[in-house]
């Protein structure tokens, strides 16, 4: 069995930069992303600088996608030392107004595969002694947040559940790792249905990271010793006055921008 690096939403923005980065640390990654363009796109990269790259192209969201994922590497002989669960889809706007069947689709995502591809590879890792799982969740994981309330729900799940399950795997090998970026300059903000143009798109363009910043602190996530990484100085701001203030505050706040500048 070879050694792999499995990323989900590997080819796109902040997953596709993870796996730049682990290619240059000349890790061996299996990517996994829904759509085979983007992972053409990335096989081709990988083939011109030597690196070594396995791609599955999936829906995570369907039932039985996790399973096929990890069939899929057992068939390649390739055993999972790292998991980055990095796929995430996000939701901008009220509620009450957001199609039913796009936020089940969210959900199934952002909480669903992710806490499965976790739980079924970290009960192998821990066989073996030794394993990393890095989730990423998001700076939505530290307040409600009005307009993203059930994607900033989601992100409140994979922290409470990666801090849990990293402590309850404390002293077994494993290590697991939460990162947490904020707004970062990726296809996600358009295809949350934060229109482009709009004085919010506007706003979180500028408050944005680059997506190879935000791998550079996912590095950091997976070295360790810490298992809790916020990338970038303004998000660490945030998340310590998250902790400081009460959490109507922030929220408060949120709403109050979000409306002035749709
Ligand atoms: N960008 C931000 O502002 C921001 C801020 C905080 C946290 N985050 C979090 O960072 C993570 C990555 O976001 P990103 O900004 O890199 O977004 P992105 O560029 O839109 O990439 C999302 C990735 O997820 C994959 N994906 C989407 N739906 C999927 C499905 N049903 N099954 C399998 N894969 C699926 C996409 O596949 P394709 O490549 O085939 O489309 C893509 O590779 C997410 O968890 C997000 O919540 C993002």
């Amino acid at each position: 069995m070879r050694d792999v690096a499995l990323v989900t939403g590997a080819g796109s923005g902040i997953g596709l930069e993870i796996v730049r980065a682990l290619f240059r640390r000349g890790v061996r990654v299996l990517g996994v992303a829904l759509g085979q363009s983007e992972l053409d796109d990335l096989a081709r990269e990988a083939r011109e600088s030597g690196a070594q790259l396995d791609t599955l192209a999936i829906d995570l969201t369907q039932a039985g996608a996790v399973e096929q994922v990890l069939s899929h590497a057992a068939a390649g002989g390739l055993q999972v030392r790292t998991l980055v669960n990095c796929a995430g889809i996000g939701l901008y706007g009220e509620h009450l107004s957001l199609d039913d069947a796009a936020v089940a689709r969210m959900v199934a995502l952002n909480i669903g595969a992710l806490t499965e591809l976790s739980t079924k590879l970290a009960r192998s890792m821990v066989a073996r002694g030794h394993g990393q799982i890095l989730n990423v969740a998001s700076t939505a994981a530290f307040q409600p947040l009005p307009r993203l309330c059930a994607y900033s729900a989601t992100k409140h799940y994979v922290a409470a559940f990666t801090l849990g399950l990293a402590e309850e795997l404390r002293g077994t090998g494993v290590s697991v790792s939460l990162l947490c970026p904020g707004t970062t300059n990726t296809p996600f903000i358009q295809s949350a249905g934060i229109a482009s143009g709009t004085r919010t798109n506007r706003l979180a363009q500028r408050l944005s990271m680059t997506p190879e910043d935000v791998a550079q602190a996912a590095m950091s996530a997976l070295d360790g010793p810490r298992g809790f990484v916020v990338a970038g100085r303004l998000n660490r701001a945030h998340y310590a006055l998250s902790r400081l203030l009460p959490p109507r505050a922030l929220m408060r706040a949120f709403e109050r921008v979000t409306r002035a500048t749709s």
